[in-house]
C-alpha cells in the first residue's frame, strides 16, 4: 500500500483524477496521498476506475478484433505487442477528503493538486492525518482496498462518548467482537465508565483476561451463581413508575393510577402496592386524589410490581446495588449488568431503571462533581427493542437519554442488526456510526441517509464488508474511514504482551 502509486492528471474541485503506475495496485477505497509542491499534503480516497488506451477508439478496437480467429482467440505474443508499453493506462478517479499544510495541521479541502503531482500510499509519515484518526480508544486498524496497513484506528472518547454511537451489522458481522474490543481499550484506559447490558452473559470470560480486569471490571447478577459476580440488589425505593412502564403496555387510566400511586407514597409506594389490598390502595388513592380508580386498573399495575418483586428476589429494606454500580461508573470502570436468566419484562426494567439513575444522578451534580466525573458509555444491545419506531416516546428514558445526556456526559451506545426499525430521531442523534456488513439494502439505505458524513461515495465498499470490517465515521473525523477491527483475542494478547514489563518491572528483586 505504501510508496509510488502514479500522478496526478486531472482536478476539479474536490475531484482528482491519477494514472496508476504500471506494475501498482490501487483498490476501491484506498486512501493515498497526493504530494504537493509545498510540502502540503492532499488526502484522497479512489472510488472508481476507467482504463484508456490508444486502442480505445472504434477504428483501434476494430483494428485489434481484425487480429482474432473465429473462436475470438489471438496469438498472444502479438496482441502484447499491441497492448504492451504505454499504451493502456489505469486512471483512478478520487475524492480529496482533507489538505495537510506544511506544518502538519489538517483541514478541510482549501485548494486542489497541481497537474502531475506524485501520488503514494499512506505512511507513518502522515502523522498529521493518523493521529486524527488514532483517537484513545483504539479498535483496529486502517483497512485499504485488499488489506490492512499497520496503522491504527480508534475514536476520542471525549468527543464520541458524549454524542452517542451507533454499531448496526447483520449477524456474525462482529458487533459483539467490537464491542468487546471497545470495551477492553476501555479497561486499558481507565478514563471512562462503561456500562453493558450483557443479554447472553457472552462479555466476561473474555474481559476478565484484560490485565486490568481486576481493577476495573465490575459484575453484576440477579441470580449470582459464581465468586467473580456480584448481587444486583434493586431496592423497592429504587423503581419509578417509567421503569413499570418500559415492560408492559399500560392503558391511559393505569398510566394515570401509576403515576398518581407514585407521587402519594413516593419512596414508599412499590412497597405500599405489593402490601396493600386492591380496595385498599382504591380507598387510599379515592382520599388523596379525589379520583376514584377500578379495582382492574389497579390490579395490572399491582400484578407487574410483584412479577418484578419475584424476578429481582426484592425484600422490604434489602440493599440496593445501585450507589455501587453508579460509583463504578464514574471511576473509569466497566461495569456488566448479566441479563440472560432474566426475563424480557425484567430485562426492559432494569436496564431502564439503571440507565434512569445515571441519567439522574449527572443531571443533579454540582459543577465540580461534573468536572471530576468520568464519561458513562452505556451500551443497548438490540435496541430497537427499547428505541424503535413504536417504542419511542418522550417518557422513555433511552430516548430521554439520547435527546438530553449529552449535556451530562453519558453517552448510548445502540447495536442493532437493523437500523431502519429504529426511530429516526434516535438514528439522527447518533454522532458516531461503526457499519458493518448490512445484507438488507433498506438498512444501508438508512444508514446512508442518517450518516453525518457522505457514506455514498462508499456504497460498494459497505456492500462488501467482510465479518470484522467497518466503516467508521465520527463527527470530528474528516471523513469516513475503512477499518479491519482487531480480533479479541489477538488485541488482548497485545494488551498482555504490553502489560508484562510493567509487572515484572515492579516484582521485587
Ligand atoms: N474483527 C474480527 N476479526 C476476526 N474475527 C472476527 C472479528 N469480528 C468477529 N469475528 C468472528 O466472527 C464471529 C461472529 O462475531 P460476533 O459474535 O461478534 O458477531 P455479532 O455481530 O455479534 O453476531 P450476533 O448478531 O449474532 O450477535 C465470531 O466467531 C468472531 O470470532
Ligand atoms: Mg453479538
Amino acid at each position: 500500500m505504501t510508496g509510488y502509486k502514479g500522478r496526478l492528471t486531472y482536478a476539479k474541485g474536490t475531484y482528482v483524477e491519477f494514472v496508476v503506475a504500471p506494475d501498482q495496485e490501487v483498490d476501491f477505497g484506498d486512501i493515498l496521498v497526493v504530494e504537493g509542491k509545498n510540502g502540503d499534503r492532499f488526502y484522497i480516497r479512489a472510488h472508481d476506475f476507467k482504463v484508456k488506451s490508444r486502442w480505445s477508439g472504434i477504428n483501434g478496437v476494430n483494428y485489434l478484433m481484425s487480429k482474432l480467429d473465429e473462436n475470438g482467440q489471438a496469438d498472444q505474443e502479438e496482441l502484447a505487442f499491441y497492448l504492451g508499453g504505454n499504451h493502456t493506462v489505469k486512471i483512478a478517479m478520487a475524492e480529496q477528503l482533507c489538505y495537510s499544510d506544511a506544518a502538519g495541521s489538517l483541514f478541510n479541502p482549501k485548494t486542489c493538486p497541481d497537474f502531475f503531482c506524485e501520488v503514494r500510499g499512506l505512511d507513518s509519515d502522515d502523522s498529521a492525518l493518523l493521529s486524527e484518526l488514532k483517537g484513545d480508544l483504539e479498535f483496529g486498524l486502517l483497512k485499504s482496498g485488499r488489506g490492512v496497513i499497520s496503522l491504527p484506528v480508534g475514536i476520542y472518547g471525549a468527543k464520541s462518548i458524549p454524542e452517542h454511537m451507533g454499531i448496526f451489522g447483520t449477524t456474525g458481522s462482529g458487533k459483539s467482537n467490537l464491542v468487546k474490543v471497545l470495551a477492553s481499550s476501555l479497561l486499558g484506559n481507565g478514563a471512562y465508565g462503561l456500562l453493558i447490558f450483557d443479554v447472553h452473559n457472552e462479555y466476561f470470560q473474555d474481559l476478565i483476561k484484560h490485565p486490568m480486569a481486576q481493577e476495573r471490571l465490575s459484575v453484576y447478577n440477579v441470580n449470582p451463581y459464581s465468586p467473580h459476580e456480584m448481587k444486583l440488589g434493586v431496592g423497592f425505593a429504587d423503581i419509578e413508575p417509567e421503569d413499570i412502564t418500559a415492560c408492559a403496555s399500560f392503558t391511559e387510566p393505569q398510566m394515570d393510577a401509576l403515576y398518581k400511586l407514585s407521587s402519594v407514597w413516593q419512596d414508599q409506594w412499590v412497597s405500599n402496592v405489593l402490601q396493600y389490598d386492591v380496595a385498599d390502595i382504591a380507598d387510599e388513592l379515592a382520599g388523596c386524589t379525589g379520583q376514584k380508580f377500578q379495582s382492574r386498573t389497579l390490579s395490572k399495575i399491582k400484578s407487574v410490581c410483584w412479577n418484578l418483586q419475584q424476578e429481582f428476589k426484592m425484600e422490604p429494606e434489602g440493599p440496593s446495588s445501585v450507589g455501587s454500580i453508579l460509583a463504578d461508573l464514574r471511576q473509569g470502570k466497566v461495569v456488566l449488568v448479566e441479563l440472560k436468566n432474566v426475563s424480557n419484562v425484567g430485562e426492559q426494567a432494569l436496564s431502564t431503571l439503571l440507565s434512569r439513575k445515571i441519567l439522574q444522578h449527572s443531571a443533579a451534580m454540582g459543577l465540580e462533581e461534573k468536572d471530576q466525573a468520568k464519561p458513562v458509555l452505556i451500551v443497548l444491545e438490540e435496541a430497537h427493542r427499547f428505541l424503535g419506531k413504536k417504542e419511542y416516546t418522550s417518557n422513555n428514558t433511552f430516548a430521554q437519554l439520547v435527546s438530553e445526556a449529552r449535556k451530562f456526559n453519558v453517552g448510548l451506545c445502540v447495536v442493532d442488526q437493523q437500523p431502519r426499525l429504529l426511530a429516526d430521531k434516535v438514528l439522527s442523534q447518533l454522532n458516531t456510526l461503526f457499519i458493518l456488513g448490512l445484507a438488507a439494502k433498506g438498512d444501508r439505505n438508512k444508514l446512508e441517509a442518517m450518516c453525518r458524513k457522505d457514506i455514498l461515495q462508499q456504497r460498494n465498499e459497505i456492500k462488501n464488508l467482510d465479518c470484522g470490517e467497518m466503516i467508521v465515521a465520527t463527527n470530528y473525523m474528516r471523513f469516513a474511514a475503512p477499518v479491519k477491527v482487531h480480533k479479541l483475542e489477538d488485541y488482548l494478547e497485545r494488551w498482555t504482551q504490553e502489560a508484562m514489563p510493567a509487572v515484572s518491572g515492579n516484582a521485587p528483586l
